[in-house]
């Protein structure tokens, strides 16, 4: 046999499933579009879900691609055996009610072993234990014995991933022989030792699982297969592992040369030169399809893979920085299918650079903080971290539990993970208040149910605080009402407000509404659905009836404060923005007239110096008392001006835009100052992790700072 490099394995099967009528099609990038059931495409079939339930029409009945795919299900395993591994290329073929098992076995069989010539006295196939269909096919139309197919029940023979189409499979295995076998008398297809490989699986799709295991006949008959390429490429080449085959081996030699090491020589080096080369692979990849580190979802797989790569290179004593220098490699091998790699060639470099540079700095410091722990530990007698110092590690320091496992494990400690698990629930808690003070509906109640979707509530508060109205509607606390008398709580509505409801993070205005001599008093004031404003308080005296016109009065000392709170958090922002860089970004904000508060995205603690720059910058502004200008446009004008927004956030077409001289333009439906000088002053009084790489600041601004420094 010969022995075919993966690249050319790779368009052989590509080759040969375009001459059975199907078309090839590039592989789907590794994002999931529109599949909220995975983070990553895991298998040929992930991308292509729509055209095997109907929903889709494919661009042909027949398809064949070659799918890059990333599982980290096994991730604490990779590097630690051979067989493990983030990354692998799957080649499949694929058939949307067309062809069905007859066509797709014959085929895999005809690939095997003529096109690439495997010896069919090594391959045995398996089918679903009640498949007599499928073991026909093999018996009958193939000519394998009946002694050589074997049955294997839904654990092994019914292929699912999650939610979607799904089926009993067929798979294809191939004898490596006695030198890869566990030597047990039973050994056979099926043992869990490495001389049985599973190569190629057939998967007769015939049913949609709805994700909770509900399942339903799909209108159509399909195919999907899926061989893993680098499988193959173990054993056509006739090599140990997935770490032997051309491509891959050509990144381990890299590895071991950066390392100044050889490959089996020291199995404590080779579960790190396996693991770097394995995650730089998921990593080179993830990044040309536009994944960036990050602390939640997707970016957190890849910054986890760079961050395990980057800390295995230190174990292997490799000095400098590395990753880049290495994925240079794996686009050298791999752009003859990835085109796309060697046009994202110098933006993955950049964002490796970029978060090893940045993993260095933190692990420095942590391993330093962790080694002090260690050393208390030992003085105590004590072989278990305690869940508070994890939690130190993981919420000052950016270490990841995983790592923090890791590095510990190696030098046989554990931690309380129950204990940590209690700290991260009570930062999530804290972060969970924040998110309700943040929320943009405001109150909900079902008193406010019964009134007519009509009914609405114009804003007018912008530059003023005193306004003549008319009352539309009336509720007392359980029920609407058509008049509201002394000693009652209940809310008003009008048909024109100068109070500002909570929103945006901004507290809603308190005030007083006055017809007459009945007075209102406003403790509150809620937006709710539809555009409705409430007035949320009592009665001091008289009554207010439906039909009447009021006079609201909104509190100005309390929105003058809060004026102040609002636009120092803008400042705040873009000073943050100035000294940590662009990824800060807004996760919730708190504005009151007491003070402010601003959650946003950073991984690590603020130092005293940063803290002190972004103090300095947003006082200096104060002092160059910039006008504050709103303008309103619509939406495509404001992301064009470069106002900074929450793009996930559902903005209407016309949106407000707030600058603050040439320094901070930002969207905001927010009350501010006429001219930053009003802020007078502004003063940090803390910095604090309430969530895994969110960061949260509290300030005060005029009076309150003076008060603060009195006190
Ligand atoms: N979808 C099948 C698998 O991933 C072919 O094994």
């Amino acid at each position: 046999m010969k022995e075919y490099g993966v690249n050319e394995l790779r368009r052989m099967f590509l080759d040969f499933f375009e001459s059975k009528d199907h078309l090839k099609m590039k592989s789907f990038s590794l994002v999931p579009h529109n599949d909220k059931s995975l983070l990553l495409i895991n298998s040929g079939m992930a991308p292509l879900k729509p055209y095997f339930t109907g929903a889709e029409i494919p661009p042909r009945r027949r398809v064949t691609t070659c799918q890059k795919c990333i599982r980290t299900g096994d991730i604490e395993n990779v590097g630690k055996t051979a067989r493990h591994g983030t990354f692998f290329e799957m080649l499949g073929n694929f058939s949307f009610g067309d062809y069905f098992k007859d066509e797709a076995i014959a085929w895999s069989w005809e690939f095997l072993t003529e096109v690439v010539g495997l010896d069919p006295q090594r391959l045995y196939p398996s089918v679903y234990l009640e498949d007599d269909e499928a073991f026909e096919i093999w018996n009958r139309k193939i000519g394998i014995p009946a002694d050589r197919i074997f049955r294997f029940g839904k654990e092994d023979n019914f292929w699912e991933h999650g939610a979607g189409p799904c089926g009993p499979c067929s798979e294809v295995y191939y004898d490596r022989g006695e030198a890869y076998g566990c030597g047990r008398p039973d050994c056979t297809v099926g043992c869990d030792c490495d001389r049985y490989m599973e190569i190629w699986n057939n998967v007769f799709t015939q049913f949609d699982n709805d994700g909770n295991n509900h399942y339903t006949e799909l209108t159509q008959k399909n195919i999907d297969t899926g061989m893993g390429l680098e499988r193959l490429a173990v054993v056509v080449q006739n090599v140990d592992s997935i770490f032997d085959v051309d491509t891959v081996r050509a990144l381990r030699d890299k590895v071991c040369e950066y390392a100044r090491c050889e490959y089996k020589k020291d199995e404590k080096k080779d579960v790190s030169i396996r693991l770097i080369t394995d995650h730089i692979r998921s990593a080179t990849f993830m990044i040309s399809d536009g994944i960036m580190p990050a602390n939640v979802g997707r970016g957190y797989v890849l910054r986890r893979l760079i961050r395990r790569a980057a800390r295995h290179g230190r174990l292997l004593g490799i000095e400098g920085k590395f990753l880049a220098k290495l994925s240079e490699t794996v686009i050298e091998g791999s752009r003859d299918g990835y085109p796309e790699l060697e046009e994202k060639r110098e933006f993955i470099f950049k964002v490796l650079t970029q978060e090893e540079d940045k993993f260095n700095k933190t692990i420095d410091q942590g391993l330093g903080i962790l080694t002090d722990m260690e050393e208390s530990m030992k003085a105590a007698g004590e072989k278990t971290l305690s869940g508070a110092d994890a939690f130190r590690l993981y919420d000052t320091y950016g270490f990841p539990l995983d790592l923090t496992r890791e590095i510990l494990e190696e030098k046989g400690y554990d931690i309380d993970e129950a204990g940590f698990q209690a700290c991260m629930e009570e930062q999530r808690r804290l972060a969970q208040e924040s998110h309700e003070t943040t929320n943009y509906m405001g109150a909900d109640a079902t008193v406010y149910d019964g009134i007519d979707a009509s009914v609405t509530t114009e804003f007018v508060g912008y530059d003023r605080l005193v306004h003549e109205s008319e009352v539309t509607v009336l509720a007392a606390e359980t029920e609407l009402t058509e008049a509201l008398s002394e000693g009652q709580r209940g809310t008003i509505f009008v048909k024109e407000t100068p109070f500002y409801a909570t929103m945006g993070g901004q507290q809603g205005d308190k005030g007083v509404i006055t017809c007459g001599e009945a007075r209102f008093i406003v403790d509150d004031t809620v937006k709710l659905l539809g555009g409705k404003v409430g007035h949320v308080g009592h009665m001091t005296s008289g009554f207010i009836r439906a039909g009447d016109r009021v006079t609201l009065a909104a509190d100005a000392s309390g929105r003058a404060d809060t004026c102040k709170n609002h636009s120092a958090t803008h400042l705040l922002q873009k000073a943050l923005k100035l000294v940590l860089g662009n990824h800060v970004e807004q996760k919730g904000s708190l504005v009151t007239p007491d003070r402010l508060r601003f959650d946003f995205a950073h991984f690590q603690q603020m130092t005293a110096e940063e803290l002190s720059r972004v103090e300095d910058i947003v006082n200096e502004q104060i002092r160059t008392a910039l006008p504050v200008v709103t303008q309103v446009m619509n939406l495509e004008e404001a992301k064009k001006s470069g106002a900074m927004a929450l793009f996930d956030e559902k903005y209407a077409e016309d949106v407000r835009v707030v600058s603050m001289g040439d320094f901070s333009k930002e969207l905001c439906g927010g009350t501010h100052v006429a001219n930053t000088g009003m802020i007078t002053a502004f003063k940090i009084v803390s910095e604090s992790g309430i969530a895994a790489g969110v960061r949260r600041i509290e300030a005060l601004t005029g009076e309150g700072v003076f008060r603060y420094y009195r006190e």
